[in-house]
């Protein structure tokens, strides 16, 4: 198997629910090396352009109002098969529709609101880790 690169965000109601910690411990717990990690208070502008690929979805504006509404925890793992082994680990994406010990599952409030982002495929993990850091800043396989 491919060692393969995702974009997680600790989305702002894991965050202000100091949930950061956990969501991270369960992460590596689960063998993703963390390869970038920062704090962003993403602009409604920035939303849009993240989740650009769901404009023309009746939820994209309450989908990036709440991604603006405040700080956000991005992440880069990487882990030999990471794009669906994070999607299994994070669970479906409404949380009562997630299956027992996922993070949504355990950690999110509802459809919505469902504590982290993972990327769908190995190219959007590529660019979606591009979009909140430069390839420099992202720390070689060690
Ligand atoms: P994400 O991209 O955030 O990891 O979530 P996902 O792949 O599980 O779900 P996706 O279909 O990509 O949707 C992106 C986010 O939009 C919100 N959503 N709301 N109200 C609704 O019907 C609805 N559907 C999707 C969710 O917050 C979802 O995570
Ligand atoms: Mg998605």
């Amino acid at each position: 198997m491919a060692v393969e690169r995702t974009l997680a965000i600790c989305k702002p109601d894991s965050v202000s629910k100091n949930q950061v910690g956990e969501i991270l411990r369960r992460i590596q717990e689960a063998g993703f090396k963390l390869r970038a990690i920062k704090m962003v208070r993403l602009t409604k502008a920035e939303a849009e352009g993240f989740y650009a690929v769901h404009a023309e979805r009746p939820f994209f504006g309450e989908l990036t109002e709440f991604m603006s509404s405040g700080p956000c925890v991005p992440m880069v793992l990487e882990k030999e098969n990471a794009i669906a082994d994070y999607r299994a680990l994070i669970g479906a994406t409404d949380p009562a529709e997630a299956a027992p010990g996922t993070i949504r599952a355990d950690l999110a409030e509802s459809k919505g609101k469902n504590a982290v982002h993972g990327s769908d495929s190995v190219e959007n993990g590529r660019l979606e880790a591009n979009f909140f850091f430069p390839e420099h800043v992202i720390v070689a396989n060690s």
